[in-house]
């Protein structure tokens, strides 16, 4: 089928059914589902009958292939156009094979295994039917006590758009049309959702333009540079009014700026929440902002079923803007060849044959090792085999480790840090004890845990938040560990014998009680369906960590939003002429984060050497050159580059990401690692909007993370 087919089809099209192809329902309203599928969001009355349904354009959240298949031919069975549905579905890290969350895979600074990652997710998800995730979530996130920053790689801007197109290219491959083990993929949530207003989910952003443009978009357009096909939503405010009816930001930068001519779908009830977010006074009104502000399908309310036909008709619509809507909709049924292949990609026998594979489970267990970070090793960390261990904690015999957004994995199919630790001990060397749960435990769990601690050399605390206090809506104001985790280890540490730490948690935390009280401390996020075997891995040093925090760590939540791209002030803390007092700084605590963004250890033992500039006054380009030493076990190293431009048009950051490079050194191995540093690499955006890079001070700085660096001062000459 061709465009011009298209125009036909469209052409015979009636306002309900094109109306109608613009709405998105869940499963459980369509006839042949074997199952309620992924409910994401408050359900409601729909006020929907038979034809509203049988003219659908979409459906959220089915899977299965058998089940897929089912309802795409009862449905077809009963559309008089024979336009086929679209299914889509939250594969966010993974279909039945979970992969640690994006958080963690943000830290593994490890594009190839990304975009592994996501192209194992896509495959499993297409032999089940799905034809389009809503991935890769790209909100850049400075505030741990928003839930979803565990669904984000994390607080910077090149970091973050690296990892969106791998996740990008993971998901979709290089031809939708033949590949059958691709899915489409749908950036979100346009725009800016990470950045709202005291960490509490849903709720206000205001950013200026520039900010918007400088750190939260770049991300985003990262995504469609590599050919995303869909864009969603975001439920916040962009300037004062929501993403879903923010015609400026929806039309005029998505499309007619940046060129996007893909569908963008409403997050979920978000065109009809216009109304309480008080900038549509009724659903006509909240239907009329939002398919003008360019959104085309409606997930799960019903505005434009119930008001696009009326809104034409009353010629406050044209119909030109509806049919481009549905024709976006109908091109990308297109691409992905539906008309020809209704059931495109579903197999229940490839499916029985794919899903949860062991090679799948391989690469899972890979980017788990390599998405732990590890903050803390007072020498007791590798574990040696002979050692007696305690394992204790909540997170001890816990299947709850696949995160907020695995839907379809399953704690069943996971291995948990129990069974991890007998693949490399025997069991008379391990105790078990509980020793409290996530927030709440007896006296009797807590003695029981000190006793078996007694007769082992070694303690190891599986600690952290339950999955659900993190992701959508789960949002925290208070980021410790809960109580009764810091009163075990507190009990536990009485013993005088080595603790270790392992951490399952969905943001970062505020470790006070725990990183003290610790000799080592290994963030392993949810870690995903291998998650016990990778973090058995790392402990007895079969794997080395490699994982760098692509989030900051606060000392305490009143430091947040505390980011390491931070700006210096007119007063800065430390300055060589500083006052004592008036410079800005808490009384209570330091401006520093706990553990800085690109900050992790290794067993390995890193130093540079020879850090230099190919010039110092740069026209075009200049190299970047540092020896890596490692004097320890083989590892891998993330050497990092970043830049400061000392004085701009405006304020400019004290620190900005520019490159990385991921290398592995054996023992004694020393390698030069050499960045080009281009001028282009140096534009931000000027008070007037122009990118452009001004001539003046700069430094290069190189190192491990953004703390301990090398500082090699140049010019910009033009
Ligand atoms: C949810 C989430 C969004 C998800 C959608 C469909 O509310 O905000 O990320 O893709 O609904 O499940």
């Amino acid at each position: 089928m061709d465009r011009s087919e298209l125009m036909n089809l469209l052409n015979q099209m009636t306002i309900e059914e094109k109306t109608a192809q613009l709405m998105q329902l869940a499963t459980p309203f369509y006839k042949g589902a074997k199952e309620a599928g992924e409910i994401t969001g408050p359900l409601e009355e729909l006020d929907i009958n038979e034809d509203h349904v049988r003219n659908s354009g979409s459906v959220l959240g089915a899977s299965g292939a058998e089940n897929i298949r089912n309802i795409q031919k009862t449905y077809l069975a009963e559309s008089r156009l024979g336009i086929p549905l679209l299914f889509m579905s939250d594969i966010v890290h993974g279909y039945k094979t979970i992969f640690p969350v994006p958080l963690a895979i943000g830290c593994s600074w490890d594009m190839q295994l990304a975009e592994e990652s996501a192209r194992i997710a896509a495959r499993e998800a297409a032999v089940s039917g799905i034809h389009v995730t809503f991935a890769p979530m790209v909100d850049l996130v400075r505030d741990p006590r928003w839930g979803r920053v565990m669904e984000s790689s994390g607080e910077d801007p090149h970091l973050n758009s690296e990892f969106a197109r791998a996740f990008v290219k993971g998901f979709q491959g290089d031809d939708l049309g033949s590949d059958l083990e691709r899915v489409a993929a749908c950036v979100k949530h346009f725009a800016a959702y990470g950045a709202v207003e005291a960490g509490r989910d849903y709720n206000y952003v205001d950013l200026s333009e520039r900010e918007l443009r400088e750190t939260y978009l770049p991300a985003y357009k990262a995504a469609l540079d590599e050919g995303c096909e869909m864009v969603m939503t975001a439920f916040n405010t962009v300037d004062g009014i929501p993403a879903s009816g923010n015609k400026r930001l929806m039309k005029e930068l998505l499309r007619d700026e940046w060129g996007f001519n893909g569908v963008v779908i409403s997050d979920w009830g978000a065109i009809k929440e216009l109304i309480p977010h008080g900038v549509a006074e009724d659903e006509r009104e909240a239907a009329y902002k939002s398919i003008m502000a360019g959104v085309d399908i409606e997930m799960m309310t019903t505005t434009y079923v119930h008001h696009l036909s009326s809104l034409v008709r009353d010629g406050v619509v044209s119909e030109e803007i509806i049919d481009e809507a549905v024709l976006r909709i109908l091109e990308l049924k297109h691409k992905l060849g539906l008309f020809e292949n209704p059931f495109r990609g579903a197999d229940p026998t490839l499916e029985k044959e794919v899903v949860l594979c062991e090679n799948h489970r391989l690469t899972a267990r890979k980017l788990a090792q390599k998405s732990s970070v590890l903050l803390k090793n007072e020498n007791v960390l590798p574990l040696q085999k002979s050692q007696r261990v305690s394992l204790i904690g909540p997170f001890a015999e816990s299947d709850d480790l696949l995160g907020p957004w695995s839907w379809l994995g399953s704690g069943e199919d996971a291995i948990l840090l129990k069974e991890g630790l007998l693949s490399k001990i025997s069991p008379n060397q391990l105790q078990i004890a509980k020793g409290c749960g996530v927030e709440s435990g007896t006296k009797e769990e807590l003695a029981y845990a000190i006793e078996a601690a007694k007769n082992s050399d070694v303690l190891l605390l599986a600690l952290g938040e339950r999955s659900d206090m993190s992701g959508e809506a789960g949002c925290r104001a208070d980021i410790r560990l809960p109580q009764v985790q810091l009163e075990l280890i507190a009990r536990l540490k009485e013993l005088n014998k080595p603790i270790v730490v392992v951490l399952f948690n969905g943001r970062p935390l505020d470790l006070h009680g725990i990183i003290e009280e610790a000799d080592a401390v290994l963030e392993a996020w949810y870690p995903g369906t291998e998650g016990g075997a990778a973090i058995a891995d790392l402990l007895y040093g079969d794997a080395n960590p490699s994982g760098r925090l692509s989030m900051s760590f606060p000392y305490s939540v009143g430091q947040v939003p505390v980011y390491y791209n931070h700006f210096n002030t007119g007063r800065p803390k430390g300055a060589p002429d500083a006052q004592v007092r008036y410079v800005s700084q808490y009384l209570d605590i330091p401006n520093e984060p706990l553990f800085p963004f690109g900050y992790g250890l290794s067993y390995a033992s890193f130093s540079y050497h020879n850090a230099s500039l190919s010039t110092t006054k740069m026209t075009e380009e200049l190299e970047v050159r540092v020896t890596v030493k490692n004097t320890g076990v083989e590892g891998e190293e993330v050497v990092q580059l970043y830049v400061r431009d000392i004085a701009g048009d405006v304020v400019r950051p004290m620190k900005e990401l520019k490159d990385f490079k991921k290398i592995l050194l054996r023992r004694g191995e020393e390698k030069e690692v050499s960045f080009t540093l281009s001028e282009e690499q140096l534009r931000y955006h000027h008070s007037d909007l122009s990118f452009e890079s001004d001539p003046g001070a700069f430094v290069a700085y190189v190192g491990s993370n953004s703390r301990d660096v090398i500082e090699l001062p140049f010019q910009l000459v033009k």
